[in-house]
Order: C-alpha cells, then sequence, then structure tokens
C-alpha cells in the first residue's frame, strides 16, 4: 500500500509505521491521520502481526497538528467535524503499539506519543506541550494523559508555558519507558515490538486492556477486572504451552489460542 504521508513495512510480526512529512517536521495534518489509522486497521486485521511500532525522522517524531491547515478553522468547523477526534482511534487499537520518538514530540505529537502503550526515547528526544504559544491548549488529549503520567505540577507548567523536556527529564518523569542512543532507536523498537509480538497474541491483548484499565477505574474494580481477566488465561492453549514448555525447559510457541 502506498501512502502520500507516512511509510510502512512489516518485519516479521510487527508493523513498522514512519511518519513522513519532512519537509512539515511531521506535523499531522488531516491526510496524515486518516494514512496513520488506516495503516494500524490494517494491523490490527492482519494476525500476522503481534505489535506495531510508529516512529519518524531523526529532526521531529512530530512537531504537532499542522499548524497551517488548523489556523483558519471556525468553531462550528471544529465542532461538526469533530476535530481531532479520529485520532483517538490510535489509543483504541487492541494489539500493542510502540512510539520510537528522535527529535520534536511537540503538541499533538506528543500527545500521539502518549497514545501509544509506551514510548522509546532517543536522546534527542524534546517532549512539550506548546499549544498555549498558539492561543490554544493540548486538544488531543494532552491536558489529560501527561498529568495521569508525569503528574499535576510538571504537566501544568509545560502546559502553561510550553517548555519542553528532554529525553533524561522524560524518562525521570516517567513519561518515557527508556532511552536509546538515536542511531538505534528504531532498530531497539523493533526489537523490543519482536519480542511482544512473539508473545501469545490473546494474551498481550488481555494484558495491554488489564494495564489501561489502571487509568481508568478505582483499584478495587481494576484489581477485580485483573482477577476475571487472569483467570479467563486459563481457559487458552497458550497458557497450557506457556507453562508446560517451562517445566520441559524449552521455548514457548503460542498458537494464539
Ligand atoms: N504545523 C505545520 N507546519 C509545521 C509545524 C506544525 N505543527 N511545525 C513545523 N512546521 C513546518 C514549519 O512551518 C517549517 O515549514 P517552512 O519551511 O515551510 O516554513 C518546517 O516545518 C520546519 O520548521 P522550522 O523551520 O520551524 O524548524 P525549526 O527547527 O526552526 O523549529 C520547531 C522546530 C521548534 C519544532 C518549530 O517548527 C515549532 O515550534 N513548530 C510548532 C510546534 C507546535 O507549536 N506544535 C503544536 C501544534 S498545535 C497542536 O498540536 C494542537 C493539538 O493539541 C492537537
Amino acid at each position: 500500500m502506498t501512502y502520500e504521508t507516512i511509510l510502512t513495512e512489516t518485519r516479521g510480526k510487527v508493523g513498522l509505521v514512519t511518519l513522513n512529512r519532512p519537509q512539515a517536521l511531521n506535523a499531522l495534518n488531516s491526510t496524515l491521520v486518516a494514512e496513520l489509522n488506516e495503516a494500524l486497521d490494517g494491523y490490527e486485521r492482519d494476525p500476522g502481526i503481534g505489535c506495531v511500532v510508529i516512529t519518524g525522522s531523526e529532526k521531529a517524531f512530530a512537531a504537532g497538528a499542522d499548524i497551517k491547515e488548523m489556523s483558519g478553522l471556525s468553531y462550528p468547523q471544529t465542532y461538526l467535524d469533530d476535530f481531532i477526534t479520529a485520532w483517538d482511534k490510535v489509543a483504541a487499537r487492541r494489539k500493542p503499539i510502540v512510539a520510537a520518538v528522535s527529535g520534536f514530540a511537540l503538541g499533538g505529537g506528543c500527545e500521539l506519543a502518549m497514545m501509544c502503550d509506551f514510548i522509546l526515547a532517543s536522546d534527542t528526544a524534546k517532549f512539550g506541550q506548546p499549544e498555549i504559544k498558539l492561543g490554544v491548549m493540548p486538544g488531543a488529549g494532552g491536558t489529560q494523559r501527561l498529568t495521569r503520567i508525569v503528574g499535576k505540577a510538571k504537566a501544568m507548567e509545560m502546559c502553561l508555558t510550553g517548555r519542553m523536556m528532554d529525553a533524561a527529564e522524560a524518562e525521570r518523569s516517567g513519561l518515557v519507558s527508556r532511552i536509546v542512543p538515536a542511531d538505534q532507536l528504531v532498530d531497539e523498537a523493533l526489537k523490543v515490538a519482536a519480542t511482544i509480538a512473539d508473545m501469545s497474541l490473546p494474551i498481550a491483548l488481555m494484558t495491554k486492556e488489564s494495564v489501561n484499565r489502571a487509568y481508568e477505574t478505582t483499584l478495587a474494580e481494576g484489581i477485580r477486572f485483573e482477577r476475571r481477566v487472569f483467570h479467563a488465561m486459563f481457559a487458552t492453549a497458550d497458557q497450557k504451552e506457556g507453562m508446560q514448555a517451562f517445566v520441559e525447559k524449552r521455548p514457548a510457541k503460542f498458537a494464539n489460542e
């Protein structure tokens, strides 16, 4: 499939999406968001794919929503078109998605990275929500997801001043899982994604769903949900295979059943 604003490829059981609008630092225009969703739809449907990586260029993961496309919109247009809501589909995917971030992840770029399941950052990564400098605020989940991830003090400072966080601060704050050298970022992300894709797909999906529950419910409800899903895992052939393989001291071969 050929797209205008992204590149896609399949590496074994991993789908790789590279945002590709270098002339605009991968600013997220409506074409890019539609193409990204189409590519992710394809990976969701493909039973051979177990994990997806979204990355950008070395200079920019994405510098935010496309300001040139957005600047002339009126309130009724944003309201009637439900502007930005299509982006949320990224967060609603069932298969795990890893964001591999190098360079700028600003505004909608930071928000897109946070919609993924975790972020691997290169040592050049810079995260920020600079929308306030444009006379708006984050509109793709930034005021909510950033606050839950890094806490009120840092989120409030970043959203109110537009200050960027470098990779080291992002790692200290829990925004990224790990930092790797820029020239190894995509390879490392593909390696992590391949590890995930080698697990049982239904178990990985249930695990993702359970971790995400922690953001949406009370501790007691979340633990009840976890317990129900954990018990249900004993109805899968992959649980039998995983535990049998351990006992027999051999690698497990999951059948996604
Ligand atoms: N939208 C559209 N075009 C953008 C863009 C964006 N978000 N970010 C960068 N570009 C374009 C620039 O206009 C420039 O294009 P031209 O060469 O045609 O002028 C090109 O990308 C290169 O950018 P710069 O020359 O500015 O590069 P730089 O290295 O000097 O600066 C930067 C890099 C600090 C990231 C700077 O480009 C910048 O501040 N960009 C805007 C970041 C921003 O405000 N993002 C938030 C957008 S609003 C949003 O995302 C809303 C939401 O929550 C959904």
